[in-house]
């Protein structure tokens, strides 16, 4: 099969490779752009090929930078700027500008498929800008089922990524505060909910930390309704179905509660399971606590205390709402919109409680599988180093585990180094947006598979909407620019001086 070896060239000439002093080498060169290409957007990130007889080379520009050996020496420019006259007025100069490309050689595409370059190519030969069928498959992309997520600057490629690539082993999105993640996340979400039932869709869960995606299920103006794919439950009415619990369950949520006092809610727990007909409440054990001969005074009075205070969460019930079995459907969106929970713990309880759930009907094929994102995730699965978290556990046990029973993660931060090395580092995906802390980007670097230096360099210069994609769903990282968003926008978008605007 040769049509990975550039059978369809219909490309003009983009350059000419030239010899400087360290290449071409098989890890790089440089090409001199056209006088025809001068003019014409060439970026750096764009791709290009080198084509010879057996083999094409697929490189990338790493930078462009113009030389003029006019202007090359101060000492002459000076001179002639003092004598008042201008270098342009006497010689040639302007003809003597070139634009030269630094590539780097992404690997070798040859009948036996793509290799790595261990050969350079050679000075002389011809530079095409990458052809399109080419790189798609070089890059790993499903531009028929794959999720949309945005376009690959200067070419015209749409950067859409196979479902199974993308999410399966899971996804961080991190960006500073403003960096676009939730508008990516927006994104993410209308892909997956507008599947067709043949490409696969997946349920989707969305905990949702400031209410900012409740529009989501808004008719737009241009007629995407996707209401009936939409649920938002407010965390104010969200149910933990106590009879659910077991005690190691209910101890995780008290994390200060000793192994006897454990041990004995667990005796009392099972005997209320085979005792009670009807779904009992914290209460009910609380009472069966109290109850129990077996337990010691001082064991009885600090597990009652334990109970007591989580039934002030009122969190708990008889019964789970929303029922999470019947609301988790194939292409539906639940939303579990925290923004009216001010204490942290009882999010973490809420999202600890929904993923237990959801791991656990997953492993018995109760619901389909499952995409569960995480907003402000470094709240809910913390590196254990600085906080504590209810939810931590579970977030990593799906993260190690979730994959074989489908169920994958996208956790979503703004501060990947207060996250969970544990969870990250099953994220097989990063996509990240514009992050500027020397500190996030270190770390970004160090926990991303394939992030160079010099493309962490650029991570902070990123503009809003940008963002570079790394890991599993691609074959080497890529930048994207995110495609506009179907659904309507949060109010919370709006600026400040339109917030004044309004509220005045
Ligand atoms: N791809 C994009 N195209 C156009 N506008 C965008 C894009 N991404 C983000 N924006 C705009 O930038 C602003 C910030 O985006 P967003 O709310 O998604 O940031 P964020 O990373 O979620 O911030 P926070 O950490 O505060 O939640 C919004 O006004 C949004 O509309
Ligand atoms: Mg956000």
């Amino acid at each position: 099969m040769n049509t990975m070896s550039g059978s369809k060239i219909s490309k003009s000439a983009i350059g000419t490779i030239i010899a400087t002093h360290d290449s071409p080498s098989s890890r790089s060169f440089t090409f001199i752009v056209t006088k025809e290409t001068f003019e014409k957007q060439i970026h750096r990130g764009s791709f290009i090929q080198v084509i010879s007889e057996e083999t094409t080379v697929l490189g990338v520009i790493d930078e462009i930078q113009k030389t003029n050996r006019y202007f090359a020496r101060a000492e002459s420019v000076r001179e002639f700027e003092r004598q008042g006259r201008s270098l342009t007025a006497i010689f040639p100069a302007d003809r003597w500008e070139f634009l030269s490309a630094q590539c780097r050689s992404l690997g070798v595409i040859t009948n036996a498929g793509v290799q790595r370059a261990n050969f350079p190519v050679s000075p002389g030969a011809t530079v095409y800008l990458a052809e399109e069928e080419l790189l798609i498959k070089f890059l790993g992309l499903d531009v028929t089922d794959g999720i949309h997520l945005g376009e690959i600057p200067g070419h015209k490629i749409l950067g859409k990524f196979g479902l199974t690539k993308l999410i399966q082993k899971h996804v961080a999105i991190l960006a500073i505060s403003g960096g676009g993640k939730s508008y990516l996340t927006s994104v993410l979400i209308e892909e997956l909910l507008t599947r067709e039932k043949d490409q696969g869709r997946p349920a989707v869960v969305l905990f949702d930390t400031h209410g900012e995606f409740r529009n989501l299920a808004e008719e737009t103006p241009e007629g995407l309704d996707l209401s009936s794919q939409v649920q938002a439950i407010p965390s104010a009415l969200f149910q933990i179905a106590t009879p659910k619990l077991s005690a190691f369950q209910i101890a995780a949520f008290q994390p200060a509660m000793s192994q006897v006092q454990t041990r004995d809610l667990n005796k009392v727990i099972n005997a209320m399971f085979r005792k009670y007909e009807k779904p009992y409440t914290i209460e009910d054990i609380i009472k069966e606590v109290e109850l129990d001969e077996t337990i010691n005074t001082r064991t009885k009075d600090a597990l009652s205390g334990w109970l007591y205070t989580l039934a002030q969460t009122r969190l708990f019930s008889h019964n789970e709402h929303p029922d999470l079995q019947k609301t988790i459907q194939a292409g539906k969106l639940l939303i579990i919109d925290l923004s009216e929970h001010t204490s942290l713990r009882s999010k973490q309880m809420i999202v600890a409680y929904t993923l237990n759930r959801i791991f656990e009907m997953r492993r018995k094929n109760l619901i389909p599988p499952t995409s569960i994102l995480v907003e402000e995730a470094h709240q809910f699965c913390p590196d254990s180093a600085m906080h504590m978290a209810i939810s931590r556990s579970i977030i990593e046990t799906i993260a190690r585990e979730g994959r074989k029973f489908f169920t994958s993660l996208v956790l979503i931060s703004q501060r990947p180094i207060n996250l969970s090395t544990t969870a990250l580092s099953q994220c097989n995906t990063h996509i990240i947006l514009r992050i500027v802390n020397p500190y996030d980007l270190d770390y970004i670097g160090r926990s991303s598979e394939g992030i160079t230096r010099e493309l962490l360099s650029q991570v902070s210069t990123l503009g809003v909407g940008e963002a570079l994609i790394s890991g599993a769903a691609v074959n080497i990282p890529l930048f994207l620019k995110i495609r506009p968003r179907k659904t309507l926008a949060h109010s919370s978008s709006i600026s400040f001086t339109e917030a004044c605007k309004r509220y005045d």
